[in-house]
């Protein structure tokens, strides 16, 4: 097959450094690929609809749509981030229902549709990123595209019992099921939407695992996302000026990496730090916590009130238990060179992923490749973060038991040198398995080996009668 790559997401990087896990793991596979990427861009003083810009050409293109501000408000703040958001990451007391959201959500993947359209050959690959997008594809195959489509979801896929919440909970399937492949970050997640299928009247399961649902064929298949490993570990490994950042924080350094988001577990991460900076031993080394969280989607009610209960606590524990020499939480609201951040990483004798929910949680990876492995620090990582999955060898906590975090970090600030380098050879298997080129090729190689759609007109004469069955097949990844 020889088409090429189109790959839509809400977020493309714009020369900034890129934060939030999407963009930093699409950058890295379509750098080595090449391709289209159609995303947002950043600026929505304009009108809207405006056609595709190009906003740069490097070794892939990239086009913009432009957002107006009301569709900024409905699409983005509105139906995905204070909508789908929510119900993804368990929290469905902070889903807002506005019927505007979701006419505009429509609207925006109607449009986009519409603009992505004509750049479309048949015989190209095209993937669709994350909640932003759930309805982009029966939108495209309304207009008529024929081309193999897949789809990522990068956060949680939500239980059955959240999909209830939305305002038309039957549409989440259909949207899925316009896709020839999802996507999914873990096991975990399939299993879920495997569950949302087999409720649902309207979808049967055939013997070879894919999914009919009414004229269309799916396939649901995990790919947990990865990093690039060896460049990550060759900017961690790499003296700056800034390899002495920290010396003076205290004698040990805890890191933390996150966009200031709830779905982290900020707030009892700090609490856990408190508890650990009471309980530790007066002849216990001095240990700071380097907290780099930039502030994110702050028009949104949830994350200014997240913004103000951190620094409460923050502000409250440094009260407690600064010296005139020393400040044991170092909070920074601002984004930071990734080489830095690698060289902190490698700094930091341990780093705190307390994620309450996570689609995978990138921060995990990258501070296991960033690790020298004579000498690595440990990952002390939430369970419900997609990368506790398959990294069982780090230290797993419950973020909500914040004693038990308390403990994690005296035990991985006193942690032997062999238990160290065991666990981190273990964690660092799996990441170097998830590698993102590895990630992104396995996920297209799928997609393109996915029975054809024929747009809309029946079920594809490669789907014989005698593999249709009612019996749910388990999903084999
Ligand atoms: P999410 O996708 O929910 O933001 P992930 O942990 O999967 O969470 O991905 C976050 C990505 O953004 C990581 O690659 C991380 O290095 C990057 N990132 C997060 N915060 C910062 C920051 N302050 N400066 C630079 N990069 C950041
Ligand atoms: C997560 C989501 C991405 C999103 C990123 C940053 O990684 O899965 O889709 O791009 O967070 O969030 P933002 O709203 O700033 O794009």
């Amino acid at each position: 097959m020889s088409g090429k790559l189109v790959v839509v997401s809400n977020r493309i990087p714009t020369g900034d450094t890129p934060s939030g896990g999407l963009v930093v793991a699409l950058h890295g596979a379509l750098e080595q690929s090449g391709g289209l990427w159609v995303g947002a861009h950043p600026d929505t003083a304009g009108p809207g609809d405006t056609g595709l810009t190009e906003i740069d050409r490097g070794s892939y293109t990239r086009l913009a749509f432009h957002l107006s501000e009301a569709e900024y408000d409905s699409y983005y703040l509105g139906f995905a981030n204070s909508v789908l958001w929510p119900l993804c990451h368990g929290r469905a007391d902070l889903v807002e229902l506005e019927r505007s959201y979701e006419e505009g959500y429509m609207a925006v993947n109607r449009r986009v549709a519409r603009l992505l359209a004509d750049k479309i050959e048949p015989d190209d690959t095209v993937w669709v990123h994350d909640y932003h997008f759930l309805p982009l594809a029966g939108e495209l195959r309304k207009l008529g595209v024929s081309a193999r489509i897949g789809y990522f979801l990068h956060i949680p896929f939500p239980p059955l019992s959240a999909l209830s919440t939305l305002p038309s909970p039957d549409d989440f399937a259909d949207w899925l099921a316009s896709y020839n492949l999802i996507g999914l970050q873990t096991r975990r997640d399939t299993a879920r939407c495997l569950e949302m299928f087999r409720s649902d009247p309207r979808a049967e399961f055939m013997t070879d695992g894919t999914v009919k649902f009414q004229d269309r064929v799916v396939s649901v298949r995990s790919f947990p996302i990865g990093i690039e490993v060896d460049r990550f570990a060759e900017a961690a490994a790499t003296p700056t000026d800034a390899a002495d950042l920290g010396a003076d924080m205290g004698e040990q350094l805890v890191i933390g990496v996150d966009r200031l988001d709830y779905s982290k577990g900020l707030p009892n991460r700090f609490r856990a730090f408190g508890e650990y900076l009471d309980r530790k031993p007066e002849d216990a080394p001095r240990a700071s916590l380097l907290q780099v969280a930039p502030p994110t989607r702050e028009r949104v009610a949830a994350y200014r009130a997240i913004r103000a209960e951190l620094e409460e606590i923050a502000g409250r524990l440094n009260g407690a238990h600064s010296e005139l020499d020393w400040t044991p939480i170092r909070y920074i609201h601002h984004a930071v060179d990734r080489d830095l951040l690698a060289v902190l990483y490698r700094r930091a004798e341990a780093c705190l992923v307390t994620s309450l929910a996570d689609g995978m949680n990138l921060v995990a990876k990258e501070y296991v490749a960033a690790q020298d492995p004579e000498d690595p620090g440990v990952l002390i990582l939430s369970r419900f973060a997609g990368a506790g999955e398959d990294m069982t060898e780090a230290l797993l906590v419950n973020p909500y038991d914040v004693s038990e975090m308390a403990e994690a970090i005296a035990t991985a600030l006193s942690m032997p040198l062999e238990e160290r380098k065991r666990r981190h050879a273990a964690c660092l298997r799996v990441v170097r398995d998830s590698d993102v080129s590895g990630w992104a090729q396995r996920f297209v190689d799928c997609l393109r080996n996915c029975v054809p759609t024929l747009a809309y007109d029946g079920l594809p004469d490669e789907v014989p009668e005698r593999t249709r069955s009612r019996t749910p097949v388990p999903e084999t990844s």
